[in-house]
C-alpha cells in the first residue's frame, strides 16, 4: 500500500519525508488555503520535499477552466497529478485531461457509481472519502470494500486512494480491503508507529543490555 500524506504544510511533509516511508502527498483547496500561500507556489515547494505522486486541485466548477487550471498545475513538475472533483464537469475534465497524457485524480467520491464514472473517463485516481461517510453515520469502508471489487472485476486501471482517513485503524482497514493508496494527515501517519509493547519490550532489552555491559558495542 502507498501512504500519501493529505497535508500542503511543510514542516509536517518534512518531517514524514524523512521518515521514508512517504510515497506521495494529497491536497485540496482547504489544506491550501491554511497554509496561506498560492496554489502554485505552495504546490512547487510540496515538490521540492516529497519525491512522489503529489495531488494538486483545480478550483473551476466549469470544465474549460478546469482543463485550463489543469495545464496550469501540471506545468509546475512533473509528479503534479490534477485533482478534478465528482461532478459532469469534472468528469469531462478528466476525460479531455487523461486523454492529453495528464493524471488525474477525481476527487470527492461517496459511491461506487460515481467511482465507475471516473474510471470510464481514464482517472488515473479515485479518491473515496472514508471519513466523511462514517460522519453521516455510513460504513465509509463498505465503498472502498465495493470499488476495489468492481475494479477489479473489469480490469480498470485507476488506483482506488482511501481519503479522509481518520486513524490508524481506518489505514488498516484500507489496506485490508485492498485499497492501493492511503492519505492521511500526520497525526494519522505517526500514530501508526504506536504500541506499548514496543515501547515496554524496548526498554526491557536495554535494561537486560546495561546491566551486564556499560558500554555501547563498537564494530572490529
Ligand atoms: C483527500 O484527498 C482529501 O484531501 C482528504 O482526505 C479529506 O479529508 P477530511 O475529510 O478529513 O477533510
Amino acid at each position: 500500500m502507498k501512504f500519501f500524506l493529505d497535508t500542503a504544510n511543510l514542516d509536517e511533509l518534512k518531517k514524514g519525508a524523512a521518515w521514508g516511508i512517504v510515497d506521495g502527498v494529497t491536497t485540496n483547496p482547504s489544506l491550501i488555503a491554511k497554509e496561506g500561500r498560492p496554489i502554485v507556489e505552495q504546490v512547487r515547494m510540496i515538490c521540492d520535499i516529497v519525491d512522489g505522486d503529489i495531488s494538486a486541485e483545480v478550483v473551476a466548477t466549469e470544465t474549460k477552466e478546469m482543463i485550463r487550471e489543469g495545464h496550469e498545475l501540471s506545468r509546475i513538475h512533473k509528479n503534479i497529478v490534477v485533482k478534478c472533483p465528482l461532478t459532469r464537469d469534472g468528469i469531462r475534465a478528466t476525460k479531455a485531461l487523461s486523454g492529453e497524457g495528464i493524471r488525474v485524480n477525481v476527487t470527492l467520491c461517496f459511491s461506487a457509481g460515481q467511482a465507475l464514472l471516473a474510471a470510464k473517463a481514464g482517472a488515473y485516481i479515485i479518491s473515496p472519502f472514508v471519513g466523511r461517510l462514517d460522519d453521516i453515520g455510513w460504513t465509509g469502508m463498505e465503498l472502498i470494500r465495493s470499488i476495489t471489487t468492481i475494479y477489479r472485476n473489469y480490469g480498470y486501471k485507476t488506483q482506488v486512494l482511501a481519503a479522509s482517513l481518520r486513524s490508524p485503524t481506518h489505514v488498516i482497514d484500507a489496506a485490508t480491503a485492498g485499497s492501493h493508496i492511503g492519505t492521511m494527515p500526520f497525526k494519522v501517519l505517526d500514530m501508526l508507529f504506536n504500541h506499548p509493547l514496543t515501547d515496554k519490550g524496548l526498554e526491557q532489552f536495554l535494561k537486560d543490555y546495561n546491566k551486564v555491559f556499560q558500554e555501547t558495542p563498537v564494530a572490529g
